[in-house]
């Protein structure tokens, strides 16, 4: 279905963009890989190679802008332009209450979940436009429709991400850019994992989800690659769920 389709996904190394960037490889899709790991990003490219030929990898650090203005001279000059991006690195945060938040950590997870994605949309579009159009798929969060304590910065980042999807929607859908957000809920990945009270914290996730289990890459990789399709041609600024039911309850 995406046979020599240009994808760019960001944080394509681990996690939820590494399993979406294996289900574009086994559709034949041309991949541009792009995260801030480059061991495990040549990982991720290997096992998309035995899917699909054209895999590119570049190692970006997206908070900053000369890197990014890298990234686009090389995508260029390897595929001439973008026809999706999966605009998904991100961060999680340490659990701290609003007032315990350091400073560093509120403006770290600024910078990569909302700064810097901001910057790819912004890249994205430029090119989109001058194609005649596209495909932007935003990792938002449950977290962008309800909140979690111990969440702040991680909850304002991800309703600001849902805020960008939103605006650019009614921006660029003339333009023939079509903008969502996947919104996923738990989902079992190195960001879950990094949460240094995930122990105490498990419990409490799992009954937020009335399926009662955590997802796993897979379930939110088959969304994103069904919203980048022509099937959902008429989906625009949504956000759409994939969290087992939570912001439903
Ligand atoms: P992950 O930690 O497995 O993957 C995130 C990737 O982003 C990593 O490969 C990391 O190296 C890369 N990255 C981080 N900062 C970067 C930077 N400055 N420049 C370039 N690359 C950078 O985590 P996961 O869970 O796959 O997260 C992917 C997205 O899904 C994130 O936006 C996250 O907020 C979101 N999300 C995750 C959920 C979960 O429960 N795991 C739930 C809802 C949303």
């Amino acid at each position: 279905m995406f046979t020599s389709k240009r994808v760019v996904i960001t944080g394509a190394a681990s996690g939820i963009g590494l399993a979406t960037a294996l289900a574009f490889a086994r559709q034949g899709a041309r991949l541009f890989l792009v995260d801030i790991d480059q061991v495990q990003l040549d990982a991720a490219a290997t096992e998309a190679r035995k899917h699909t030929a054209d895999v590119h990898v570049f190692r970006c650090d997206l908070t900053s802008p000369e890197q990014v203005g890298q990234l686009k001279e090389e995508l260029l000059s390897r595929m001439e332009g973008m026809d999706i991006l999966f605009n998904n690195a991100g961060i999680g945060a340490s659990g701290a209450l609003t007032a315990d938040i350091e400073e560093d950590e509120f403006t770290s997870v600024m910078a990569v979940n909302v700064v810097a994605v901001w910057r790819m949309m912004k890249l994205a579009i430029s090119l989109m436009l001058e194609q005649g159009g596209g495909v932007i798929i935003n990792t938002a969060s449950a977290l962008s429709i309800t909140v979690m304590p111990g969440s702040a910065a991680y909850n304002a980042s991800k309703h600001a991400v849902a805020a960008l999807t939103k605006t650019a929607t009614t921006e660029y859908a003339q333009q023939n850019i079509r903008i969502n957000a996947i919104c996923p809920g738990v989902i079992r990945t190195a960001l879950l994992a990094a949460r240094p009270d995930i122990k105490e914290l498990e419990p409490q996730l799992l009954a937020l989800h009335p399926i009662g289990r955590l997802g796993n890459v897979e379930e939110v990789a088959e969304a994103v690659v069904w919203l980048a399709s022509d099937k959902a041609s008429f989906v625009h600024g949504a956000l759409f769920t994939v969290d087992g039911g939570w912001t439903a309850s």
